[in-house]
């Protein structure tokens, strides 16, 4: 069975972009407009699509990257231009995409000294009757075969031999059979899964059933509860609008104002929940009062995001929603163990991930990071940044003063200044990333 079979517009065309334009901060002298100007249209794009070819040809050895910035930077350098608008987009003006990351960095440490460190680790806690090498996972994205030929086959692989869950996406770009054999035996995953009509909604029982039936290493389904319809992803739009029309077929298949979704209702959720035995995780919570009615219906857990900036914006960054969603649940009787909580959304260190768990997280999700060190180095470059943030962890967890994840709690963090938004100091390697929104271009 397809992967998605449910769904339509699953069939990624593997085509790159042919032309590129260069994004505004990148142009910084005078004689590259004077050159262009005496330039076609067809030997500017031919030039620079000659730059990044360069620039793929010359990219730093995987032994100088020391970080997850590090991935981007390189990203943004070797990816076509639409392609990176794609991955790199929020929704209007970005305030979620950047108040995601910037709301770790209000989070301080209040580290215990004099202990006895020496055996520490990262592993996770159990999480649906799984443990992984640590409580981080590669979440569900669309458009992998736009960072490398070999997709999303590059995540499975990378995940298994870390030991870390990979959220499959719906939108995967192999058929279910075929992709599933490429985890290792035993390798222990979650799937994503959200719809676009009733009958795909009407088709999810037996699409659970074949799963449970025969990939019982799926260990929970993350379904979307955040999209009614989709963000007004602007920066890409304007990106794609400078384009030439064959780069945006390839990419409307994964984003277009058109594509519709499913309007899901919590009488949807609670039939699903009860049509399998494998619990359901909602994808996309973002306030705490659906966080408890999630937990009253008996569902397995939330997952509170808002899709990486790319829908509401000015929705709460998810690490600040946790800190209230976990007090509000232990207010009301459920226990911890009882109901898992996941957060993702501009999470890039360690000391981030960390930082969730204090605050009640069982386990968080990177996407763009995870998604960037595939397009600039391939299943190697995804394995370096899982053991990037396994070390980083490590080194912080003794440098806190704690074991293991299970001693990690809010006693050990300082969120005093969590919810001042807006007022984070800059965070100079993220910020040089950052693609500020093109202005409309002038024809001449
Ligand atoms: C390029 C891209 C495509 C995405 N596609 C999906 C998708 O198909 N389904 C989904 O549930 N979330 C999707 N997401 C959202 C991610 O699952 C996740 O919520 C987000 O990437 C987390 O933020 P981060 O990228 O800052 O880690 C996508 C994110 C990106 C960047």
């Amino acid at each position: 069975m397809r992967l998605g079979h449910l769904l339509k517009g699953n069939d990624t065309k593997r085509k790159s972009n042919r032309r590129i334009i260069v994004i505004e901060d990148d142009v910084d002298d005078e004689d590259e407009e004077d050159e262009d100007e005496e330039e076609t249209s067809e030997e500017r794009e031919e030039r620079l699509e000659k730059e990044r070819q360069d620039r793929i040809k010359n990219k730093p050895p995987l032994s100088q990257i020391f970080n997850i910035s590090d991935f981007e930077f390189v990203a943004k350098q070797v990816l076509p231009l639409g392609t990176w608008g794609y991955y790199s987009t929020g929704s209007d003006d970005e305030f979620s995409l950047r108040e995601n990351h910037y709301a770790f960095g209000r989070i301080f440490f209040r580290p215990k000294c004099l202990v006895d460190v020496t055996k520490a680790s990262t592993e996770s806690g159990e999480i649906f009757g799984a443990t992984f090498d640590a409580p981080f996972y590669c979440t569900a994205f669309a458009g992998s075969p736009m960072a490398h030929p070999d997709a999303e086959k590059n995540l499975i692989l990378a995940a298994g031999n870390e030991k870390i869950p990979y959220l499959v996406p719906i939108q995967c770009s192999y058929p279910l059979d075929t992709f599933m054999s490429f985890a290792k035996p035993g390798q222990e995953n979650f799937h994503q899964v959200h719809f676009y009509t009733e009958e795909q909604l009407k088709n999810a029982p037996e699409y659970f059933k074949n799963i449970e039936d025969n990939y019982p290493n799926i260990k929970a389904f993350f379904i979307n509860v955040d999209l009614p319809c989709l963000g007004n992803r602007e920066k890409d739009s304007k990106i794609r609008a400078a384009l030439d029309p064959s780069v945006n077929d390839g990419l409307s298949l994964f984003a277009a104002p058109t594509i519709k979704y499913l309007n899901l209702t919590w009488n949807d959720m609670e039939k699903l929940k009860n049509s399998t035995k494998i619990p359901i995780v909602l994808k996309g919570v973002l306030r705490k009062e659906d966080v408890l009615k999630a937990a009253e219906l008996g569902l397995g857990g939330c997952l509170l995001s808002n899709h990486g900036g790319r829908q509401l914006d000015f929705a709460m960054p998810p690490i600040e929603i946790l800190a209230q969603s976990r007090k509000l649940l232990r207010e009301n009787g459920i226990k911890d163990e009882d109901f898992k909580m996941f957060i993702d959304g501009g999470i890039r260190r360690g000391s981030d991930i960390i930082k969730a768990l204090c605050l009640g997280a069982d386990a968080v999700g990177l996407g763009r990071p995870f998604l960037y060190a595939m397009a600039s180095y391939g299943q190697p470059g995804v394995e370096r940044a899982m053991q990037l943030l396994k070390e980083e962890m490590l080194r912080d967890m003794k440098l806190l003063g704690v074991n293991s994840v299970k001693e990690l709690n809010e006693d050990m963090v300082d969120i005093e200044s969590l919810k001042f938004k807006g007022i984070s100091s800059s965070d100079i390697l993220y910020n040089s990333n950052y693609t500020n929104m093109p202005p409309p271009p002038f024809t001449k």
